[in-house]
């Protein structure tokens, strides 16, 4: 399959303080790739360095073939990147329709149109409360409209930080079915999460990040069962297999 990022040795932090300590990761497109690590790795620095906020020390960062590693923010959302912040990813005073419209600003008037209808069409939830202010929305509903208001220019490539945050299991479900359906429209997903669980089931591949390093990467279905993801992330205690509970048995301990 052809690759959509590239991202290659990228090293960056803020002023002296170096966080991510070069990292090598690659999207393909249509493709759900989860990053996951403890609080503090880097994941949210990593994103934001993708997307510019953060600028490169070292490495580059290559999107449909073209190195956008000196590119502003700006550049890299109108070449096909969208991104759904960790937090503040919505304007609370504004309704939902205000929120998309303001998404969309880049859009001929016909073209934003349109897209809003597209949006309401794939999240029939946000279509229901048009008119409400984000600020009255539920978390999950906000969510929703974060990644409604991201996808609304038609990006190739969507950075998701933790979408379930703060979430109960019904609405991150939500979320995930989304993210689902986002991909099934040959988006590219790219999601932060702490809920390791959910986000590997919907993951076609994963990067396991530890203080700004990847120690392991590979196959959603791979990391979901690596003994060292289940005993860190997982909430899987390693317990004794049978047939090592019957050695210890029989020798008495
Ligand atoms: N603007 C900033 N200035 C200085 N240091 C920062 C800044 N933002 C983050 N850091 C530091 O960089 C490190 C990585 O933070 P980052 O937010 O990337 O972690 P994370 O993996 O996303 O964590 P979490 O799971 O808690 O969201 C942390 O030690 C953090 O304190
Ligand atoms: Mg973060």
């Amino acid at each position: 399959m052809s690759t959509l990022l590239k991202v290659v040795s990228l090293y960056c932090g803020y002023g002296a303080d170096e966080i991510i300590h070069g990292v090598d990761l690659h999207v393909a497109p249509g493709e759900i790739v989860t990053i996951l690590g403890p609080n503090g790795c880097g994941k949210t620095t990593l994103v934001k360095a993708i997307l510019g906020y953060v600028r490169a020390k070292k490495g580059s960062i290559l999107f449909r073939d073209a190195n956008i590693t000196q590119l502003p923010p700006t550049e890299r959302v109108a070449r096909g990147i969208g991104y759904v912040p960790q937090l503040l990813n919505t304007f609370k005073p504004l309704t939902v329709v205000e929120n998309l419209e303001l998404g969309g600003y880049r859009l001929s008037s016909a073209g934003r149109h349109a897209a809003i209808e597209r949006m309401f069409a794939l999240f029939p939830l946000l279509a229901e409360r048009r008119s409400q202010r984000a600020a009255t929305l539920s978390g999950g509903e906000r969510q929703l409209l974060a990644m409604a208001r991201a996808l609304i220019v038609s990006p190739s490539l969507v950075f998701l930080d933790e979408p379930s945050a703060g979430l109960s299991p019904v609405r991150a479900d939500e979320v995930f079915q989304h993210v689902r359906a986002i991909a099934a429209a040959n988006v590219a997903v790219v999601i932060v999460e702490q809920d390791v669980h959910r986000a590997l089931e919907v993951s076609d591949r994963a990067y396991v990040l530890v203080t700004g390093r990847v120690v392991l990467h590979g196959p959603a279905a791979d990391i979901a069962v690596d003994e060292r993801v289940r005993g860190a992330y997982l909430g899987v205690r390693e317990t004794p297999r049978p047939s090592e509970v019957i050695q210890q048995e029989r020798q008495g301990g």
